[in-house]
């Protein structure tokens, strides 16, 4: 069973009670959002490279709270985005209109989301002139595509929960669709988590989490 859950930003997330995870952090779903994948994925990408184009790939695409920010963001500031979702377990349209997300997003890009969400778990869609979405409905571990991406938001469960999400055997899948000096970023940080994408040719920095985290994990692709 999936509910609706008030996070301490006044942002909604779900919660999923057979695995006993929430989607975001209680304190603050959009707060983490936008700084876990915006601030340090791709913002940090964008303010190091400078490209008028951009491509994310996301594991654990769920309610597309991150896709919206990103688009909304680079909507703003004129940078073309190619954004492609993994999920296993698609949520309906119906309970993404319910998520509140509008309240901080365009309402162009939101009723442009809502309308071809279902369309983009077939075919990629185009959510409006320079963005487009596509949604893999499969584990991550069988996902694959000819493209590379410019950064990887890494969404998963927390390992706790889902502990063969974090492995090295997904983490080097994921990574291998990650072009060279791509970014990888994702809300956790541990020993186990840093060793394998080390030994998966990352350089790894550690940086500031999002509230109710210390820290966070962000690695670039070097080999
Ligand atoms: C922490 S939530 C992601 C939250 C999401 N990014 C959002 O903003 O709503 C983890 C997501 O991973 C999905 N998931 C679980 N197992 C998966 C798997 N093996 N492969 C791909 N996605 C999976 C879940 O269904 C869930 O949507």
């Amino acid at each position: 069973m999936i509910e609706f859950v008030v996070t301490s930003d006044g942002s909604k997330t779900l919660y999923h009670a057979e695995i006993g995870e929430h989607y975001h952090s209680r304190h603050g779903a959009v707060q983490e959002s936008k700084h876990v994948f915006l601030s340090m994925g791709l913002r940090h990408f964008l303010e190091s490279q400078h490209p008028d184009a951009v491509s994310i790939l996301e594991v654990g695409f769920g309610t597309g709270l991150n896709f919206l920010l990103s688009a909304d963001y680079c909507r703003l500031n004129g940078v073309a985005l190619d954004y492609t979702g993994v999920e296993a377990f698609p949520l309906s349209a119906t309970v993404i209109s319910q998520t509140g997300y509008d309240a901080y997003v365009s309402q162009g890009l939101w009723a442009s989301f809502l309308s071809r969400y279902t369309d983009s778990l077939r075919t990629v869609q185009q959510i409006h002139d320079t963005c487009q979405l596509e949604v893999a409905q499969c584990e991550a571990l069988q996902f694959s595509t000819v493209k590379l991406f410019d950064v990887l938001y890494f969404d998963a469960f927390a390992a706790i929960r889902q502990p063969a999400m974090w492995t090295e055997e997904t983490l080097r899948h994921v990574c291998t669709f990650l072009k060279p000096g791509g970014i990888f970023v994702t809300y956790a940080i541990t020993g186990h988590l840093k060793r394998c994408m080390k030994g998966l040719g990352f350089t790894i920095e550690k940086v500031q989490g999002a509230p109710g985290k210390r820290e966070m994990l962000r690695a670039i692709k070097t080999s």
